[in-house]
């Protein structure tokens, strides 16, 4: 049974029951409408609706999303709720998202529980509150917070519903049930009428022009070309000045629209794979993880002290070891630096923070991580460094503790072999700052042992971090296709485009940043020495001529004032002006003819490169799916969340398109990169022209 009844004296108590997280399937709509019509039986006081699983209702059931939706509709059952002649009154545990959030504005009172969260997250999967979310929620709250917590998705605390008048009490006994049947009873004895929101004008229609544009302002900004936060705005301004009949009806039009639309899929198929890509792999088996209570980092420049905030956000006690006290004092300072501005930003509170720094104890002596569950290495990124700290980890570690190393690029199973106890070495790849960017990198490597990776995977959930479990190769799944991207883009600098070009099209495309910001901010000499360690003949010079000769003039991006770009207090000033003759020296080098480049073969050179590479990842069985790979690239590598990754784009351009494309790429001067791989429809041995 999915919607349970209970009528205890006199409140009738409608249980949503759909674990895990109470999803509403036309079944649980279906029980809801049956329940509010035996509401208004004799004997009936008021009406609680709550869920089971200590939980409310995380929304509609995303699985339906792809297919036509089956009566009864959500917005008939919410106007049925908000009918009812009885009191109802939500009684709100855990979270209460979408659909959920929905049906506790449909009912006339709600209370919630100390840890309850709710939002209205429609948007992150590319579609608009479709069940009179966008015109309730400004008929209740303020319109701008209203039109904000729209338009973001992201869910707000009790504490914080409470004080928008979102809910009308929080429970504080803890007791959710019990002091919301005593809600119920002081309503229906108090003879109170039902609010219902449908039936009210939103406040203050006048005063909100200037702030719903400032809130257009950085919605289209942070949507970067998805469409859904923009409609979402757009029809709680709508509140504003319409009736609610009329705004109803132009929302469930458009979520309807949008459900149907590329975007929604997008987002549908990431919200899915992240949850896929948790899980332990196929081939696993049963292993439990391992007890993680206190974790040790090597090394506090910036990853790993990135790294330590991260484990101490999560509540793990993190001992942290450098060589020198002058290098432990810098990094201690950072973390201390790290906190004081997530304090200034607003994120967290000055006792949170003192909490968090409290649990980070520095050393310089190994022995002292002696009694860690998990040790993460994130020193320099260089074999004999590698070695001499594995070394001295076997030595110091308790027998049975995870030894994992945030190597990026090198071989795990070389620094694996340094110790007696390879089965329980891991790669743990963060991604810098790395107590912001949510990508993890579990590398398995060879012998890792399969309680090590359920174990990581344990830890990664933990600290809020999206992880992906990698095979060994040189770059992983993110750096190895980075490679091929980076390849693509220096040579359309020699092609023809300029760097402006390059990154103006790539952001419109939606990535985050364009590749020459992100080399300047990233430091252009980190890829340069990376290439000296690279063999000749495993990447093409000519991809990266302009930014090694960068690199040799000094120019080495924000850091020097100049890379690509020029840096004016911090900020882009326009173009480096030595950057076209750097680039017209190495075009005659390397022999190209200049010509027009368009925007389409921008994007579409770089997103099938990293595809085309994709393919050859999965096919060597580097990624166990698909998914992982976007997962990867919309968490760690900027890549647009609404386009749902390299492979799931390239699938929705269409395979035989893509490969009609990279066959034009083929014919270009570097066309021998363009090796097809079985992903895409080749063998991997012959370039799209060849075949
Ligand atoms: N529909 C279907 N399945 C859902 C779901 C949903 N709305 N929400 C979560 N699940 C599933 C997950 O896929 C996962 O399944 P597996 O175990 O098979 O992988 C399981 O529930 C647990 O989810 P999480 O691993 O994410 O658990 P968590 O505890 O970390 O997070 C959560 C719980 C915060 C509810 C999170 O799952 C979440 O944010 N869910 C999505 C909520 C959402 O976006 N709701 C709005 C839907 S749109 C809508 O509601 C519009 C409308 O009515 C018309």
């Amino acid at each position: 049974m999915s919607v349970e009844k209970t009528l205890c004296d006199g409140i009738l108590h409608v249980t949503i029951l759909n674990p895990p997280v109470n999803a509403l399937s036309r079944e649980e709509r279906a029980g809801i409408l049956e329940a509010m019509a035996a509401a208004e039986a004799p004997g009936v006081q008021a009406v609680i609706i709550q869920g089971a699983n200590d939980t409310f209702i995380a929304g509609a059931d995303i699985r339906e999303f792809g297919k036509e939706p089956e009566p009864p509709h959500l917005p008939e059952v919410i106007d049925a709720i908000e009918r009812c002649s009885r009191p109802v009154i939500a009684a709100i545990g855990g979270q209460a998202l979408g659909g959920g959030l929905e049906i506790a504005l449909g009912c006339h009172y709600r209370i919630a529980a100390p840890g309850a969260r709710l939002g209205l997250p429609e948007v992150t999967l590319g579609i608009v509150p479709g069940a009179g979310g966008t015109q309730r929620l400004p008929r209740l709250i303020d319109p701008i917070a209203a039109a904000a917590m729209v338009s973001s998705g992201k869910p707000v605390t009790a504490a914080k519903a409470l004080a928008s008048g979102l809910v009308d009490r929080i429970a504080q006994e803890g007791d959710l049930i019990a002091e919301a049947v005593q809600f119920a009873l002081e309503v229906a004895q108090a003879d109170l009428a039902p609010r219902r929101l449908s039936g009210r004008n939103v406040a203050e229609p006048a005063a909100q022009a200037e702030a719903f544009e400032h809130l257009a302002v950085s919605t289209r900004r942070q949507a970067r070309g998805a469409q859904a936060p923009i409609a979402a705005l757009e029809l709680v301004k709508l509140a504003v000045t319409t009736p609610f009949a009329e705004g109803a009806a132009r929302e469930r039009e458009t979520f309807l629209r949008l459900r149907a639309g590329n975007e929604a899929k997008a987002l549908r198929h990431i919200f899915f794979a992240e949850r896929a890509a948790a899980k332990p792999p196929a081939d696993i088996g049963e292993a439990s993880a391992r007890a993680v209570s206190c974790i040790g980092v090597v090394g506090a420049g910036t990853m790993g002290t990135g790294i330590a905030m991260s484990f101490a956000d999560g509540g793990f006690p993190v001992t942290i070891v450098e060589t020198t006290t002058e290098a432990l004092a810098k990094g201690m300072e950072r973390i201390s630096q790290g906190y004081q501005s997530s304090i200034e930003k607003g994120r967290i509170s000055q006792s949170v923070a003192a909490e968090r720094i409290a649990l980070v104890h520095g050393t310089t002596d190994y022995d002292d991580l002696s009694e860690c569950d998990l040790i993460v290495e994130a020193a320099f990124e260089a074999m004999d460094v590698k070695r001499d700290i594995f070394h001295r980890l076997d030595a110091v570690a308790r027998r049975g503790a995870i030894l994992a190393t945030n190597t990026s690029y090198l071989d795990l199973d070389e620094i694996a072999a340094f110790t007696s106890r390879p089965g329980d070495v891991v790669g743990m790849h963060y991604f810098s700052p790395a107590n912001v960017m949510r990508l993890l990198e579990i590398v398995r490597g060879r012998e890792t042992a399969p309680d090590v990776i359920v174990t990581a995977l344990r830890v990664a959930k933990r600290t809020a971090k999206v992880p992906v479990v990698a095979g060994v190769c040189n770059g992983f799944i993110g750096n190895r296709m980075l490679k091929a991207y980076v390849r693509e883009t220096g040579l359309l600098l020699l092609e023809g485009a300029t760097p402006e070009q390059v990154d103006t099209a790539l952001t419109r495309f939606g990535m985050a940043m364009g590749p020459f910001a992100v080399a300047d901010l990233s430091g252009i000499d980190i890829g340069y020495k990376a290439r000296k360690a690279m063999a000749p003949g495993s990447y093409e010079p000519m991809g990266t001529i302009v930014y090694d000769r960068l690199a040799e003039a000094g120019h080495l991006g924000r850091k020097t004032g100049n890379g690509f770009y020029r840096y004016e207090d911090g900020k882009a000033a326009g173009i480096n002006p030595e950057v076209p003759s750097i680039i017209a020296a190495a075009r005659r080098e390397a022999g190209v003819a200049q010509r027009e480049i368009d925007d389409a073969e921008i994007i579409d050179r770089c997103m099938f490169a990293l595809a085309n590479e994709g393919g050859f990842i999965l096919e060597e069985g580097i990624a166990a799916a698909s998914g992982d790979i976007d997962v990867v690239y919309v968490n760690g590598y900027g890549f647009p969340r609404h386009r749902g990754g390299p492979m799931f784009h390239a699938e929705q351009y269409g395979l035989e398109a893509v490969r009609d494309r990279i066959a034009q790429f083929a014919a270009g001067p570097f066309g021998k990169w363009w090796r097809l791989s079985p992903f895409i429809g080749g063998n991997g041995a012959q370039t799209a022209l060849a075949m």
